[in-house]
């Protein structure tokens, strides 16, 4: 038998308790030995009817002391008392799975190096695309290659919002309340709609894709608070879509990652990945394009992912698996290199003459019921051209970046 406790009983916590409990067989055949779950630790109590009641504990200390306890599921989210307590866990080696982005984020490299130092594992499939393998494919799967490019819708809530707004032609503020009222968006949605979220699981990805320690403050972030219905009418007089990219490359020795809205067009993979989706595009040079697309958000998507690593765990207690994260902090190459097209929107004092005499020759997009502006498309050029030559116009209503592919 396999002993398992979960730390935290909410959306992803339940979740695992219930994909134990329904796919347990099959789930304790993978593993080799029956999977039981011992213990959820939660500080609630719930009703009376819940299964939960049977395992509840309420006290860390009766868990990471049980030599009993092989594996352990932290899905508390946050960074403390998660990194607290998954560091004494494994001091103990007992491996631990999680879904927690932020403690994987900021301390990935260190848990990482913590597990294998006693022989234990620390895994996080679930703490990037929810449902969707994406770890363990760049662990495993893609070790032949080098890792040219990841770009990833990586956040539901703000592919839903894009989405809806598109679809229905509704601005931010009213797609957002009707978001928060279906419980896709949380109450306070700032780490969604600013890019923190997505800014965490591109960090992650980059890390892994590249070896060493990303920290997720050193990526230039942006959000969608200040997409306009307007903004959108436009991309799709281009055929385009607005979505909130994570990004990463690496070219001429260099590693460069984002997070920002930008216009895709109908070619780019990312482009129909619709509502509360996630979908990552990754480039090997030897394997080419790859998509991984799925629920990258949900009770059970979320907890499918975190107990295939309590099954991986169980296979290999005592055996630590390598993955290549060192700590060496990995210096990313300043944004201003990315290159980028620019779609912009002036106000309309500003003439066409000075436009293409700061840009060259530019697109101009123009829509019937948009008064009052100029909008164009430069050519391609680097961040810092860009931002260099709009210095110089004291109009600019909004920019959006285009991919290039
Ligand atoms: N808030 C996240 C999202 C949940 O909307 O994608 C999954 O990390």
């Amino acid at each position: 038998m396999i002993n398992v406790a979960i730390l935290g009983y909410g959306t992803v916590g339940s979740g695992v308790f219930e994909v134990i409990k329904t796919n347990n067989e099959m789930i304790s055949k993978k593993a080799g030995k029956k999977v039981h779950v011992k213990y959820v630790l939660d500080k609630r109590e719930f009703p009376a009817d819940d299964p939960v009641n049977e395992v509840l504990c309420h006290n860390f200390e009766t868990i990471v002391s049980d030599p009993e306890i092989s594996i352990v599921v932290e899905v508390l989210g946050g960074i403390e008392p998660s990194y607290t307590w998954v560091s004494q866990c494994l001091k103990r080696g007992k491996s631990v799975c999680t879904s927690n982005k932020e403690l994987v984020a900021k301390h990935g490299a260190e848990l990482l190096a913590l597990a294998a130092e006693n022989n234990a594992n620390f895994f996080f499939e679930a703490s990037v695309g929810g449902g969707i393998p994406i770890i363990r494919p760049l662990n495993h799967s893609l070790s032949a290659d080098e890792i040219t490019e990841i770009t990833g819708i990586l956040n539901g809530t703000t592919n839903y919002i894009l989405s809806k707004m598109s679809d229905e032609g509704l601005d931010f503020d009213s797609v957002l309340k009707d978001a928060q009222e279906k419980g896709y968006a949380e109450r306070h949605p700032e780490a969604d709609v600013e890019g923190y979220d997505a800014c965490r699981k591109i960090a992650i990805l980059t890390s892994l894709a590249f070896g060493r320690q990303v920290d997720f403050e050193d990526i230039y972030t942006e959000g969608i608070t200040k997409i306009t219905d307007k903004d959108i009418k436009y991309a799709k007089a281009m055929n385009k879509s607005i979505k909130l990219l994570g990004t990463s490359c690496k070219a001429d020795g260099k590693v460069y990652a984002m997070v920002c809205p930008m216009m895709i067009g109908q070619n780019h993979p990312l482009y129909s990945v619709k509502d509360v989706f996630n979908a990552i595009f990754v480039n090997g040079n030897m394997v080419d394009d790859l998509m991984f697309y799925g629920r990258g958000a949900g009770k059970l998507p979320t907890a499918s992912a975190v107990t295939a690593d309590v099954v991986e765990a169980a296979r290999n207690l005592g055996n630590t698996l390598p993955i290549l994260w060192s700590q060496d902090k990995l210096e990313l190459a300043s944004t201003g290199e990315f290159k980028h097209q620019f779609f912009v929107r002036m106000k309309e004092e500003t003439s066409r003459e000075e436009i293409e005499k700061a840009f060259g020759k530019v697109s101009y997009v123009t829509l019937e019921d948009v008064k009052g502006e100029v909008a164009f498309v430069t050519p391609l050029m680097k961040e810092k051209e860009y931002q260099q030559k709009i210095k110089a116009f004291e109009t600019v209503i909004s920019m959006i970046r285009m991919n290039a592919k």
